[in-house]
């Protein structure tokens, strides 16, 4: 049986939003203490919202396919701007109160997806909205960098949350939930990376 792309994108959406339930349920019942908030606006900013960006312009997805092209420029802007302001804002939480930074393969892959994310946001307003950068630019090139640097972002944050799986906060609260939140967050990132991979690879060769 050969499953179509909408059914794919389907399966993709539903994981998306187990793993944002999931989270924001057992968050809710930690009272939101300390990484439990973490926990949340990432999963809720860098998860949810980024993949939902990446895919608001695929052709599969049945949310959003009868959009205006316009109008889905506009909406993966907002919602890569308020999920990467969302991520960006829980890594805060967890980084400011510490003393000894990005120790940790989590930390690390954590800030690199902060960063790509800044680069990335400037690339994607400035080519929206500075006539001057996409004459400098042309469209096609800012396309291609914003292309990759979208995808940088999207694979390093995912990273990011798998890495979080391993931590001592994990484990002594979401235990009992171990494969469900690896076995999901891997397939939302490779079946949310794969349209625009396909893209990325299309304009390079
Ligand atoms: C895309 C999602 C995520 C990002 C970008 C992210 C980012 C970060 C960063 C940058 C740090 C290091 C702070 C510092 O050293 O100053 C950190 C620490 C931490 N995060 Fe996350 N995080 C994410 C998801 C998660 C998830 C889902 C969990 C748990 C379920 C989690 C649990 C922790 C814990 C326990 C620490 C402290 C231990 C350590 O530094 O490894 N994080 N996070």
């Amino acid at each position: 049986m050969v499953i179509s792309s909408y059914t794919w994108n389907l399966a993709n959406q539903c994981f998306i939003l187990a793993i944002t339930v999931v989270m924001s349920v057992k968050c809710a019942e930690m009272k939101f203490k300390k990484t439990a908030t973490h926990a949340i606006l990432c999963t809720i900013g860098f998860v949810f919202l980024s993949a939902e960006g990446m895919m608001v312009r695929s052709h599969n997805n049945w949310l959003t396919r009868s959009l205006h092209p316009d109008t889905k420029v506009t909406l993966h802007f907002w919602l890569q701007l308020i999920g990467g302001l969302l991520g960006v804002a829980g890594t805060l939480q967890k980084s400011l109160p510490k003393e000894h930074h990005f120790r940790t393969w989590h930390g690390k892959l954590g800030l690199a997806a902060c960063v790509f994310f800044v680069i990335n946001c400037l690339s994607g307003a400035l080519g929206l909205y500075s006539w001057g950068y996409r004459q400098y630019a042309s469209l096609l090139v800012n396309d291609f960098i914003h292309n990759f640097l979208g995808l940088l972002t999207f694979v390093t944050a995912m990273l990011a949350q798998y890495s979080g799986y391993y931590t001592g906060f994990f484990n002594r609260n979401l235990k009992e939930h171990e494969a469900f939140f690896k076995y999901l967050t891997a397939a939302i990132l490779l079946l949310t990376a794969w349209d625009p991979l396909m893209i990325f690879l299309g304009k390079l060769f």
